[in-house]
Parts: structure tokens; C-alpha cells; sequence
């Protein structure tokens, strides 16, 4: 089977199978990582640009990562020390970067939309890495490829996404996922971080956090964005955590097992505390592994590859 796109923009729209196809092509290049020499010649002779306008650590590094793991070659741009301090526009920045033959582009920046637009100005495969409040469709397939090793299947889970749904791309994009793969998906956070009619995107809204943590097979927990408290959208972090951060107490009074993910980089003491974010349940470092796999996959398959059997070595 192949991809119905040779972008990746954001998980809306994509089908089961191809999330399906990511996330076993991910399975198979993990086992390639945990090789004495973990790299393949698979992506030789393609060049690939990290495009980031906004900071990464996380992204950008496993990003980087997977294309060297995949033998491509690979270069970076940040936006800081570039000619967009000159007032070069973005449009311009890309087509200058493709004009140096370019075969994929993986884009962050801070506008919504962005790397749509990026995807038809130039003919590279275009790999969204976060945009705005939008979308983050590597973030998501890396969190459903780590809740699928440790629980075994998607469907089925109840998974409840805790915080800044509002401004969160990571957010959006696990909603489309999970719910394509048939897990069914709970948003929880003070109702000034929940988006109008959220219900609409076929989601269970839980006001307290409780009530979501006594149904939870799986929680999401959000990093809350300490500058919203300027805008006054909630009152303090210390009031935060009060009222939705996963504490030690509150996962004993849930009374059932509960997997922790949290996309990074996370603020201790405040939507989770230290002895839970290191806990058992807390699969968090288990993401940032499973980041580099995700990545090797969608490179991989974005330049036309195909579903891999079970132990090629991809030589
Ligand atoms: N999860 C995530 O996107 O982290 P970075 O912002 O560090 O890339």
C-alpha cells in the first residue's frame, strides 16, 4: 500500500490504513535503532531541509536524527541568523532553499497553515513539524505508536487529553488520529482553554479531573503555556495544578491503570508532578524514543516507499 499524499499536513483526513501503515513502518525502523550501527542506506542521494521558524527541541533533533539514521542528507535553517531578519518573505525563503534541489521540506512555524501554503509553492514533499494551534501529525503518530506498545491496540481506549486544548496543535491532531483508529477521546481544562464546541469534533468534554481520570485508559496531559496567565486565561499555576494537575494522590484515587503521556517539555509541580511524570505509568521517554522511529517512517514513506516486511533491513 502507498500514501494517498506525498505531504503530510496534519492527520485530518488521513485513513486508518495509512495511520496504520506509519506506525508498523515506525515498528520496523525501531528495530533498526536498536542495532549495533542503527542506520540504513535508505534515503541515500535525497536531501532533506529543516525548516524551523519557531524553537524545537524534541522535533528538530529527532527530525535530524532520523534523516541521518536514513543515510539522507540533510540541512538546517532556524530562522534566527537568516535573511528573514531581512525581510525576505517565507514564500521566497523556500523557493530559494528548493531552487538548490530539494526532495523533502519539514516545516515549523508559527502560522496555521503554513506548511500547506509551503506545499504549493514548491515541489518538495512537505512534512508539517507543527503549525500555530493547528497541527502536529508526527507528535500525534509518535503518542499513538507508544500507547499501541504498551496497551496493544488504539481501539477501544478511552484517552483523555488534559490542558491547553485551545491552543494546542498536539491536541488536534491526536483528536483526528484516535478517533480514526477508533479510540474514543476526552478533552479536560479550564473551560477559558477548551475551544468553542469542541463536542463538535465528536469529543467528551470532562470539566473536572477526576471524573475524566476514573474513565481513563490513557491521559495526554498538556504543557500548560505560563505566558496564558498574562492573558488572564487561568488564574495562577499554583490554582492550576490544583484543579487539573496529575498528582501522585489522584492517580491512586482513579483506581485503575492509567498511562501517562506528555509531549514535552514539561513544567514539573505544575500540570504533572515529578513522581508521576517518573512513575511506571509515564511513558514520556518512551515518546521521545518512539519520535525518532515515527520520523524515519515518514520520511521514508513520504519519498515513495512501501510497507515493509518484518525484518528487512531496508539495505
Ligand atoms: N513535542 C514538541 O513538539 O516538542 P518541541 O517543541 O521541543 O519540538
Amino acid at each position: 500500500m502507498q500514501l494517498n499524499s506525498r505531504h503530510l499536513l496534519g492527520l485530518e483526513g488521513v485513513t486508518c490504513e495509512e495511520i496504520t501503515l506509519f506506525l508498523d513502518t515506525a515498528a520496523s525502523f525501531k528495530k533498526v535503532l536498536e542495532r549495533p550501527i542503527p542506520k540504513v542506506p535508505t534515503l541515500r542521494g535525497k536531501t532533506v531541509v529543516n525548516l524551523f521558524f519557531e524553537p524545537s527541541t524534541r522535533t528538530r533533533i529527532s527530525f535530524e536524527l532520523a534523516e541521518k539514521r536514513l543515510s539522507a542528507d540533510s540541512v538546517n535553517f532556524t530562522s534566527a541568523g537568516s535573511s528573514v531578519k531581512k525581510g525576505e518573505t517565507f514564500k521566497d525563503t523556500a523557493r530559494n532553499i528548493e531552487a538548490m534541489k530539494i526532495d523533502t521540506v519539514v516545516v515549523r512555524h508559527g502560522s496555521a497553515g503554513a506548511p500547506h501554503y509551503l506545499s504549493r509553492c514548491v515541489d518538495a514533499s512537505i512534512i508539517n513539524a507543527g503549525d500555530g494551534a493547528h497541527e502536529h501529525p508526527t507528535q500525534a503518530l509518535l503518542d499513538m505508536m507508544t500507547i499501541r506498545e504498551r496497551l496493544k491496540s488504539l481501539e477501544g481506549l478511552k484517552v483523555v487529553i488534559v490542558g491547553d486544548i485551545e491552543h494546542s496543535r498536539v491536541a488536534r491532531s491526536n483528536i483526528h488520529g484516535l478517533k480514526t483508529m477508533g479510540a474514543a477521546v476526552g478533552v479536560c481544562g479550564p473551560s477559558t482553554l477548551l475551544p468553542r464546541e469542541i463536542e463538535k469534533m465528536g469529543v467528551t468534554v470532562y470539566p473536572h479531573i477526576e471524573d475524566a481520570m476514573a474513565e481513563a485508559d490513557v491521559l495526554n496531559v498538556l504543557r500548560i503555556q505560563l505566558e496564558r496567565q498574562e492573558r488572564g486565561l487561568f488564574p495562577s499555576a499554583r490554582e492550576y495544578r490544583m484543579l487539573f494537575g496529575i498528582t501522585r494522590a489522584r492517580v491512586e484515587a482513579a483506581g485503575r491503570p492509567v498511562t501517562i503521556l506528555h509531549p514535552g517539555p514539561i513544567n514539573r509541580g505544575v500540570e504533572i508532578d515529578s513522581d508521576v511524570a517518573d512513575s511506571e505509568a509515564s511513558v514520556i521517554l518512551e515518546q521521545v524514543t518512539n519520535g525518532v522511529a515515527v520520523r524515519m517512517a515518514v520520511l521514508y514513506l513520504l519519498a515513495g516507499g512501501r510497507t515493509i516486511a518484518e525484518g528487512e533491513d531496508h539495505a
